[in-house]
């Protein structure tokens, strides 16, 4: 922080209300944000943590006709959910409101009313896609239409997903209603546009050449957006669902999701104080006054529209301040692959909380220490146990549960005086000295990850410390000494607790009161007396837990599940043969054989060795590349059936006559027709 800001206020991407959050949004943002802010309050700062749901644009309006239910009952049911999701990983928001509430459906209109009024806006009348049936202009997305490179006929308006073309609507041929299918003509329809052109020297200025600090990522998206050259951008759309365009006349219109969004986190922070004017007083000083300083966290995908399009809307409005920075993350992977909404692919946090109950912190710090601040990065249930086990548990939790078992077994729970320090004590304290303010610079340049390792390695000092000053040996010897060192062990403890708060905020607080301290100020961080001698501590609990092999296997098994359900729904069958004339089928003898017996073939991973009674009094042996789908002993003593008549074929060095009929499965899996009950070897089939 160069300059001296009075107070902070913290805004954190509202995520759409059109489906439960995921472990992506946590890690990208939440977690993050939230670190951010506990510990600006830590150090008594003046902070608001301002959130809240989406609730407009496309992606509910899709997720309502795919349930079959209202728009008004997606957005009530996943509000909802996502606000209690947050509350229970203890992301400490000062509000979660919804774009859907009345104060921002006022402060919205009247900002966009101020800008028309001002003539900020330019007016544009385009041609778009309109369906004549349900009398509506149709998104980008809810067009289809052949792909002009590939044609495919199932293009989307904005990209083909067979040949990987970017498209826009006017390219496709034939274009359609995605969802009817009904064909589309087209109809002229006016619309406002945020004259970004306008803009662009100022952004440059701004952003090229006053925040040079922002991240490397995000720096250099506003850049190549910048290199490119902006347009004006339209910040109305033909929809039905969202805040009605307040000009007189205008109907069927609303503001453009991305013109309302952002302005949420003006609405929400004057829901806030207008709710609780002593504590936060008005919603004016976070937004307006220069001394306050604004900071936006969000992910990748929403650069543009917080450090280009919503500054110039602010600027264009002029009485607002600027974000002074933009912490944006990259994605997060799950098991290598994309997380996925829309193919449920992901680790919702709704169900991660009723599978894993009590691990929030372990999932907040494993989110942390995976953080993709610089680069995607990859969460996998492996590392997940992993960290949770050889770092929660084998480093913090093993040296808090030490400290504070040896306090109770020795002083029955009293902290001991300390005696004269050793070598090694100093070298140790020295050692932590340090953690504070490498912990500050850290967090303050938004390095949540490396931060979160700092903390860990005030963990991994104390843990050291203790196994090697080894005090169950030498309360043999000379018991004064280990008073010193459970001494010095518990001031760690101390530290930790409040090092570690903003991180992990549950263990935190449940080691605060084993330790009996009634509060935390970031300020005693690096002190060595905050349990004074004579402290009577209470009995002490597991700081953390394993995670077993079965919880890992089971989540394992569900994204594979999910993997699975999503190639059998996009399975389509291949396209059938030439035709064929009747003779040519009747010239293939399909029989039903029994099988006497199988086996494996030597040396052959693939193949089994069949042998059939095919009704001719005579063992029939047919070799089969199924090996690797069936266990001989399934199949013994069930009926298949083969081709009778087919040229024999040496194989492995064993004849093969005829062929045993296997249906290949959508993933490459091969399946026996053994459902025949009771027919004879032999018989025919056709
Ligand atoms: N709903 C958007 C998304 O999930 C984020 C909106 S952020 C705001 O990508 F600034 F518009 F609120
Ligand atoms: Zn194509």
């Amino acid at each position: 922080m160069e300059k001296n800001f009075k107070r902070t206020t913290v805004t954190s991407a509202l995520p759409y209300a059109n489906g439960p959050v995921h472990i992506g949004h946590l890690a990208g943002v939440y977690v993050p944000a939230d670190i951010y802010v506990r510990y600006l309050r830590l150090k008594g700062r003046d902070v608001i943590f301002i959130g809240g749901s989406d609730e407009h644009g496309v992606p509910v309006t899709i997720r309502a006709r795919k349930e079959g239910i209202t728009v008004q009952e997606v957005v009530d049911r996943y509000h909802y959910l996502i606000k209690d999701s947050f509350e229970k990983f203890g992301i400490s928001f000062d509000i979660y409101s919804r774009t859907t509430s009345k104060t921002h459906h006022k402060l919205a209109s009247d900002f966009f009313r101020k800008l028309y009024d001002e003539g900020k806006f330019v007016e544009q009348v385009t041609e778009q896609f309109y369906d004549e049936e349900t009398n509506h202009f149709l998104t980008d997305r809810n067009i289809r239409g052949e792909c002009p490179r590939c044609h495919n006929h199932e293009a989307y308006g904005d990209q083909c997903e067979k040949c990987g073309a970017t498209l826009s609507p006017e390219e496709l041929i034939n274009p359609f209603n995605a969802e009817t299918g009904h064909p589309l003509v087209k109809r002229a329809t006016k619309h406002w546009y945020l004259p970004l052109d306008q803009y662009q020297p100022w952004l440059e200025k701004w952003i090229l050449e006053e925040h040079r600090e922002w991240r490397p990522n995000v720096y250099g998206q506003c850049k190549s957006w910048l290199d490119g050259g902006l347009r004006p951008r339209a910040v109305t759309r033909d929809l039905d669902w969202g805040i009605p365009v307040p000009i007189e006349g205008v109907e069927g219109k609303v503001l453009y999701v991305w013109f309302d969004a952002p302005i949420g986190y003006i609405s929400n922070t004057k829901e806030l104080c207008d709710g609780n004017p002593e504590k936060y007083g008005s919603w004016e000083t976070w937004w307006k006054d220069p001394e306050t300083r604004l900071v936006h966290f969000i992910g990748k995908d929403n650069i543009v529209f917080h450090c280009i399009v919503f500054p110039s809307m602010l600027k264009a409005h002029g009485d607002y301040i600027l974000p002074d920075n933009v912490p944006s993350n990259e994605f997060l992977n799950l098991e290598g692959n994309k997380i996925s909404t829309s193919k449920n692919y992901a680790v919702w946090l709704n169900e991660y909380l009723e599978e894993l109950p009590n691990r929030q912190d372990e999932l907040r710090y494993v989110l942390t220490a995976n953080a993709p601040e610089t680069k995607d990065n990859d969460f996998t249930w492996a590392d997940y146990q992993a960290r949770c086990n050889n770092e929660l548990v084998a480093v913090y939790g093993n040296f808090v549960n030490r400290a504070l078992q040896l306090t109770q077994k020795y002083y029955e729970g009293v902290v001991p005086a300390c005696g004269e320090l050793n070598d090694y004590d100093r070298e140790t304290l020295s050692e932590f000295k340090n953690v504070k303010e490498n912990l500050e610079s850290l967090l303050e340049n938004f390095k949540f990850r490396e931060a979160q390792k700092e903390a860990m390695n005030l963990a991994r000092i104390g843990n050291k410390y203790i196994a090697d000053s080894e005090p169950w040996k030498v309360i043999k010897t000379d018991p004064e000494r280990v008073k010193t060192i459970i001494y010095i062990s518990l001031q760690l403890t101390a530290n930790l607790a409040i090092a570690f708060e903003p991180f992990l905020p549950f263990s935190s607080e449940r080691l605060r009161k084993m330790i009996d301290m009634e509060s935390f100020s970031w300020e005693q961080l690096g002190s060595t007396d905050l349990l004074p001698a004579g402290k009577q501590l209470p009995k002490p609990e597991l700081l953390f837990t394993k995670i077993e092999d079965d919880v890992i296997a089971f989540q394992m098994k569900k994204l594979e599940d999910t993997i699975k359900a999503n190639e059998a729904a996009e399975y389509k069958a291949a396209p059938v043969k030439d035709i064929i004339p009747f003779e040519d089928f009747e010239k293939l003898d399909i029989r039903v054989g029994l099988v006497k017996d199988c086996e494996k073939v030597k040396k052959s991973k693939k193949l089994l060795k069949f042998t059939l009674d095919d009704g001719s009094g005579e063992d029939r042996t047919i070799l089969s590349g199924i090996a690797q789908w069936y266990e001989p002993e399934q199949l013994i003593g069930k009926r298949v059936l083969f081709i009778a008549n087919l040229a024999p074929r040496k194989m492995m060095g064993e004849e093969s006559c005829g062929m045993i009929l296997s249906a290949v499965n959508y993933n490459g899996d091969l399946s026996v027709t053994t459902t025949l009950d009771d027919v004879k070897g032999g018989s025919q089939v056709g």
